[in-house]
Formats: structure tokens, sequence, C-alpha cells
């Protein structure tokens, strides 16, 4: 059992939870995911992890309430323990050898970015950060974000906090003024990592997206993740998450996305009533 040691609500339908597993963080590192099974019939549930304590002996998770499996995880309360949770999972994402990144977190997204922004700048590099949301309550962890980055950008499709627009107008306006960066990392919906990456594709400039693809066993096995990434299947839990944005097939994934998106909202309705 995985108890919840700590659980915020950081904006609407979106919950922190600070869990205890020493074994899954004295092993985690930027990148991998877990997959959690809140009790025994449950969904399971893959999720980065979001930030760790070795000494704590704690991992952090960011769950928003989407559909039915993920309210059953929000639903926990500090005290409670989660079933099982499998990890670390996937491979770590390289951060070392970078001097100037630009971050660029869309939404949720900003979870799975936060340790790459952290392990990138344990290991010296300058960081960038652009964080976009629909509007400013949706906005999560800026102040974590402002103490790691050089410079921090936000972005609100409404103009409530930032600019207005999407990140990739701010992208677009750091690029033109200023192209001596090493790499982009990107991580949010499917459209934004692909407005991103046609972006950075003009600059030439190396970009990293992380999948967050349907997956069950998260080990190879059961197919659910595959992506194609230049004209080759790949699986994004055992060779991803993390993938090259030039090379993934990102119409593809959406149209995989939305398939399943179809399918979680009637087994949202069938557990209603
Ligand atoms: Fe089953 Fe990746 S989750 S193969």
């Amino acid at each position: 059992m995985y108890e919840i040691v700590e659980k915020n609500k950081l904006a609407p339908e979106i919950f922190h939870f600070e869990v205890k597993a020493p074994e899954i963080a004295a092993k985690a590192q930027a990148g991998h995911f877990l997959i959690l099974r809140a009790v025994e019939k449950a969904e399971r549930i893959p999720l980065t992890i979001a930030d760790y304590d070795r000494e704590q002996g704690t991992i952090d998770i960011v769950v928003q309430e989407v559909g039915y499996s993920s309210q059953q995880i929000c639903d926990f309360e500090e005290g409670e323990a989660f079933l099982d949770v499998v990890a670390p999972l996937g491979n770590p994402i390289e951060t070392e050898d970078y001097d100037r990144v630009i971050c660029v977190a869309g939404g949720l997204g900003a979870a799975p970015l936060y340790p790459k922004v952290k392990s990138l700048v344990d290991h010296g590099a300058e960081v960038t950060t652009i964080l976009g949301a629909q509007r400013a309550e949706k906005l999560i962890w800026e102040d974590r974000f402002a103490d790691l980055s050089e410079d921090l950008y936000i972005a609100t499709d409404d103009g409530s906090r930032g600019t207005e627009g999407f990140v990739t107008n701010v992208l677009e306006e750091l690029l033109s003024e200023d192209n001596d960066y090493d790499a982009v990392i990107a991580i949010g919906p499917m459209i934004m990592m692909q407005a991103v990456s046609d972006l950075t594709a003009e600059y030439d400039l190396k970009t990293i997206v992380s999948l967050n693809t349907l997956m069950v066993d998260g080990t190879g096995m059961c197919g659910g993740c595959r992506v194609t990434v230049g004209e080759e299947t790949k699986f994004a839990c055992v060779d991803g998450p993390a993938f090259d944005g030039h090379e993934v097939d990102f119409e593809e994934q959406r149209r995989r996305k939305k398939f399943y998106e179809e399918h979680e909202e009637e087994i949202e309705e069938h557990h209603v009533g």
C-alpha cells in the first residue's frame, strides 16, 4: 500500500499527491513514470513522477479529474493509501550536456515538465520556461518554475495572465530574437506539442516531446502505447515516453487519443447513477 502523506489542490480539478514510496523514490529520475491502481478493480493509470525526495522516501504525482478513473484517484485523502504503484517505468530523459534550453508546458504538462527542468538546472543548464494554460487559475507550480528558471513566461488563452494566446506565440517571439538554444522540451496536449515541433523545425532546433499515450501494462507487452516515430513503430512505455518531436506522427496520436477518450466517456456514463 502507498500512503498519501500530503494532498493539495493546485487548480480546479487538479490535485497534487505526495506518496510514501521509498523504493521508487530511491530509483526515480526525471522522465520516469508510474502506473497506479487506486483500488483492486480500478483501471491502471499512467502518471509521470512529477518530483521525488529520496531522503523522505516520497514521490509526487499530479492528477486531473477528467473521467471516472482519475476522479476515483482524486477522491483519496491524506492518510489513505493507493493499492499499488509500479515504477519507475520508461526511460529517464537526457539532461546533461545542455547549456541553454527552452522548456514549454501546456496545462497539466507542467507537472511532467518540472522534474526535467529541475534536472537540467542541476546539471548546470540555463532554462527559460514558458507555461501555458486556458486561464490564470489553471496554471500550476508557477512558483516552482520561477525558482528554477532564468526567465519565466506565461501565456493564457483568455489573457487572464501573461501573454494572451498560446505558448507558441511566446516561443516564436523568443526564437525570432535569439535562436542560440540547444534544445526545446515541450510537454502538454498533442496539438500543442505538434505546434511547438512545427515551429522549432523552422529553426532546425532539437525538440523533445513527452507522449502521454494510452498505456495498459507499461512494459511493452500490450501495444496500447504504440506511436509512429520516424516511420518506425515505437512503444511509448519502453522506448519513450520522450521522443524527437520532429519525428513523431502527431496526427496518428490525436486520432488514437480521441477514440479512447470517447471510450472513457462511455465508462463514465456507465458508472454514474
Ligand atoms: Fe503496453 Fe506500452 S503500455 S506496450
